[in-house]
């Protein structure tokens, strides 16, 4: 039996591919080991979002070749979208596999191991409207499943690398979404995420047929044993009354919403080629507030994007203050080869993007804190994760608006749904106590 090892970079959609190729793997009879133990076939399922994504890649590539240097090394992925030509030189690598071409990967083994000389399978995804079939049947979790259902991006954010990498937007089906949920849900997960590369524009390719976000977000809702459903990143213009009041009336809608901010600038956001503007933004966040109770806001903000003024950045966390946000990932602006960002002029000094990122995350850390501790004292209902990874005598589970609860209980306890009260928020987590199950 051949042994195969996989290791993921980048966001939660590659991850979700690097689950569906292990199960690939798996289901044509491959023993699936640990990334550091000698196997026949690595698979590095590459990202390529900054210059530092690059690096890693090739790291990881090379490092697996070391390991075994009888084992097939297959690079996958977004590094290969953008750096064919590098890996094709590279004699650490002997099988590349691009976006689109993953769900090929045992067939390309195949023809690998009976010697034909098969070096790499990619596609030009910039005129590719195929939607690849990937599909997982569980996940590393056991309770929430990470489920991808659109591919692609077409907005071209100065800054990203992503539109080149993962080409237009394609949408899954949704009845093989469905198909995929119901399955999850026969294993007992409870929980699911929509993800994808752009998710907000999930339909625009099914428009035809009438079939838009909401459409998906309906057929999933309708799926006996999910008893949740979290969305990715969504675009802050997606949040309309409609939508936001449609998804009100659906009670497995948790009540948290992750619009990327970016920059509490107009002309920064321009600049990034951001398609709304602050007081715009600011609506979207007031709509979910009225349709929701005390939603979980949460964000990314890019701090020393090029030509970013001190008074610029100022208004960056004058947004901060007023939105209020329950958590926001901070990034310092890095500049990524290829993207038009990357050839702007007034790039920022290191310092003073450093010097504006530990500002932005002390008052992003501040707010948080007060904003996590609104529900002390309340009964909440957790679904439980795991055992506590410190002390096993509690267990950890995840409120409906993502914030972590820990309190006694036992193995038994995982993938079911908890009231607890809530006795004290220390920081970003609550300690609890758990109270009797209507
Ligand atoms: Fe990286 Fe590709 Fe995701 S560049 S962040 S793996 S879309």
């Amino acid at each position: 039996m051949r042994k195969a090892a996989l290791h993921n970079l980048g966001c939660k959609v590659n991850a979700y591919e690097t689950e569906a190729m292990e199960q690939l793997l798996e289901a044509a009879g491959y023993e699936i080991v640990g990334f550091e133990e000698k196997a026949d076939v690595y698979v590095i399922n590459t990202c390529s979002v900054t210059n530092v994504a690059d690096k890693k890649s090739r790291q990881m590539l090379h490092r697996a070749k070391a390991k075994n240097p009888d084992a097939v090394v297959v690079a996958a992925g977004c590094y290969v979208q953008a750096a064919a030509d590098k890996l094709r030189e590279d004699a650490a690598v002997d099988l590349i596999i691009g976006n689109n071409r993953k769900a090929d990967l045992v067939p390309l083994l195949d023809a690998w191991f009976a010697g034909k000389e098969i070096k790499e399978s990619i596609t030009d995804l910039a005129g590719s409207n195929e939607y690849e079939k990937l599909h997982i049947k569980k996940q590393a979790e056991h309770t929430r499943a990470f489920i991808k259902v659109q591919d692609g991006c077409n907005q071209f954010c100065s800054y990203c690398i992503i539109p080149y990498t993962r080409g237009r937007v394609r949408s899954r089906r949704p009845e093989d979404v469905e198909e995929e949920v119901k399955i999850l849900a026969e294993e007992g997960y409870k929980e699911i995420v929509l993800t994808g590369i752009h998710l907000t524009s999930y339909g625009i390719d099914f428009k035809d047929e009438g079939i838009d976000f909401l459409t998906l977000i309906k057929r999933l809702h309708a799926i006996d044993g999910i008893e949740r459903i979290r969305f990715g990143s969504l675009e802050p213009r997606v949040i309309t009354e409609t939508f936001a009041e449609e998804l009100s009336k659906l009670p497995k809608i948790c009540p948290h919403f992750h619009l990327s901010l970016q920059s509490g600038c107009d002309d920064t956001l321009k600049r990034m080629n951001r398609h709304y503007t602050c007081e715009e933004y600011a609506e979207r966040c007031a709509i979910l507030r009225k349709y929701f109770e005390n939603p979980a806001i949460t964000t990314d903000v890019i701090v020393g994007f090029p030509g970013e003024t001190e008074e610029d950045f100022e208004e960056t966390m004058d947004v901060v203050r007023k939105v209020r946000y329950d958590s926001a990932f901070t990034f310092q602006y890095s500049r990524r080869t290829g993207t038009p960002a990357a050839a702007m002029e007034d790039q920022i000094p290191v310092d003073v993007v450093k010097d504006r990122f530990d500002r932005l995350l002390a008052e992003v850390q501040e707010i948080s804190r007060e904003v996590t501790a609104r529900h002390t004292h309340t009964v909440q209902e957790v679904l439980v994760e795991s055992i506590n990874e410190q002390d096993p005598s509690l267990v950890t589970g995840r409120m409906s608006n993502n914030t972590l609860v820990h309190f006694k209980g036992d193995a038994s306890l995982i993938g079911t749904l908890q009231n607890v009260y809530l006795d004290e928020c220390r920081g970003f987590y609550y300690m609890g106590t758990p109270v009797e199950n209507n």
